[in-house]
């Protein structure tokens, strides 16, 4: 923990739950985009419903207040002395040491750096470095349930990457298997440099037992990577906990814009030692200390070492102003609001004709964090999340979510159902066929309303779906074009239109 950051805390000693948490959970849900309006097919103007958190949260209002001060002050933090760079630089530093105390890491064993865009750029710059560091240890495990991006840096840095799969539950997958992962770990033993696990699912929001893995990992003399961008926000994380050593994580990796930040400012929060003693990956101005014609001297420093060029500030300036506000009312208790609402929905979208919910829906076997993603039987999913927005105003994605493998099991799994009349071949190619889910996920600021509007949109698509795709084509690419209402984007906002409004007369 920073110097500063202890005293600085006491405003959660003040919250200390009942009407305090949620006198202090109702003050910071208020976020920008919140209540914004389109017109819809119906030709009215109605509220959005936002239920695509998990692709990037909505900046929260807090956070506006805070840039809002900051701006003024904006500065370089590779500036010292005037009174603006002093503070860019202060705050700038503060934000390290708030990310750290976040996830309760000890800043003597761990560091903090943010890093280009989201999660993706940390995750590539972790795996590069360990390839560097332990290059003995040529394998890398993850699981069939990761994001590209907790998959492909693996798969570019390492010449053996394993894919351990999840659990099954019935007709449905849980969360990674970890008797596999202990069973590719044994096989490997020697060679495994890194287990790269999600701590939850960006498509079905299935949270992975990361700290069991861990102990896994750490029997085998293998690191654990933790892919955070979808539980940052919305599960309480602890790299390392008092009396479970064997349980600390080794790095954790996540992204401002899922954690009502702007921009995307990447985080690292990795040991010490794992950066230390190797070449930094990228250079520049601010990670060295002295530069020479022929040589230079690279600081030894954290994290100045990692953080070559001028940095994301008011990213992580903003991430440091939430991150701080949910430490202080307690992410415990946000995470139980989280999980009630989350509850809430699955028993209301369980209730939809025809609905599928990917993965295992039983929260009492397998926990959920922030995300359902679903499909209407015999509807395509693009043309669902068409509907859903053009009708009903409400802002969902669809497609595979940079999880290609995962939708993929998810599906087989839930066409084996017909696995009785189908054989493998037959199985695989209907499920590629299917490719694709609509997928639900929830932020702070997401209410039982967005969750009824929801399934009243849904129940009504599902029982005139034949109503709704008369008025639609497909296009080559699989999404849908409606015969009857346009959207023109720049009639609601352009830059050159604002631009030219603002300089208009003036030029
Ligand atoms: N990775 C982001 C998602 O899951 C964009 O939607």
């Amino acid at each position: 923990m920073g110097p500063g950051l202890q005293d600085e805390s006491v405003v959660s000693n003040k919250i200390a739950g009942g009407r305090s948490f949620e006198n202090a959970f109702a003050a910071v849900r208020d976020a920008t985009g919140l209540n914004v309006e389109y017109e819809v097919a119906s030709g009215r103007r109605i509220r959005r419903v936002y239920l695509d958190s998990a692709a990037t949260t909505l900046r929260l209002d807090l956070v506006q207040h805070v840039l809002n001060k900051f701006q003024p002050h904006y500065s370089n933090t590779h500036s010292l002395v005037h009174f603006g760079a002093q503070i860019s630089t202060r705050e700038y530093q503060w934000a390290h040491e708030m990310v750290l105390s976040f996830v309760g890491a000890d800043p003597d064993q761990y560091f903090c750096f943010f890093t280009g865009s989201g999660a993706t750029s940390g995750l590539n710059r972790v795996a590069r470095a360990l390839s560097r560091k332990r290059c003995e240890r040529a394998v890398v495990i993850t699981t069939v349930m990761e994001h590209h991006s907790n998959d492909l840096p693996h798969r570019a840095h390492f010449p053996r990457v394993i894919h351990v799969p999840a659990l099954k539950s019935g007709r449905s997958l849980g969360c990674v298997d970890l008797a596999q992962l202990e069973r590719a770990l044994e096989h490997n033993s020697d060679s495994v440099n890194y287990v790269a696990l999600s701590g939850v699912s960006n498509v079905t929001g299935i949270v992975n037992p990361i700290y069991e893995a861990a102990t896994i990992a750490h029997r085998y003399g293998a690191m654990i990577v933790v892919d955070a961008a979808q539980m940052a926000a919305h599960l309480p994380i602890f790299m390392s906990r008092q009396g479970h050593t064997d349980a600390s994580i080794d790095v954790i990796v996540f992204s401002g814009h899922k954690v009502y930040a702007p921009g995307s400012p990447g985080v690292v929060v990795a040991r010490k030692e794992l950066f230390s003693e190797t070449p930094p990956q990228e250079v520049g101005g601010g990670m060295v200390d002295a530069v020479w014609i022929d040589r230079y001297a690279v600081s030894e420093r954290f994290p100045d070492r990692e953080e070559a060029g001028t940095p994301n500030i008011t990213g992580a300036i903003g991430l440091a102003a939430v991150l701080y506000t949910f430490q202080a009312i307690g992410m415990e208790a946000i995470a139980n609001e989280e999980q009630g609402l989350l509850r809430y929905a699955l028993k209301k979208l369980l209730r939809v004709p025809g609905i599928i919910i990917y993965g295992e829906t039983d929260t009492r076997i397998c926990q959920r964090a922030g995300t359902i993603a679903f499909n209407i039987r015999d509807m395509d999913h693009a043309l669902v999340a068409v509907l859903l927005n053009d009708y009903f105003n409400i802002a969902v994605r669809n497609e595979c979510f940079c999880a290609h493998p995962y939708v993929r099991e998810l599906i087989m799994a839930s066409l084996s159902e017909d696995a009785d009349v189908l054989d493998n071949e037959a199985l695989e190619k209907l499920a590629d066929k299917q490719r694709g889910m609509v997928r639900a996920s929830f932020g702070i600021y997401t209410t039982e309303e967005d969750i009824d509007a929801l399934i009243e949109a849904l129940d009504d698509i599902s029982l005139r779906r034949d109503f709704y795709a008369a008025k639609y084509g497909r296009l080559a690419d699989g999404s849908y074009s409606s015969r009857e209402f346009t959207f023109d984007h720049s009639k609601v906002f352009s830059i050159k239109n604002e631009i030219d409004r603002l300089l208009c007369g003036k030029i």
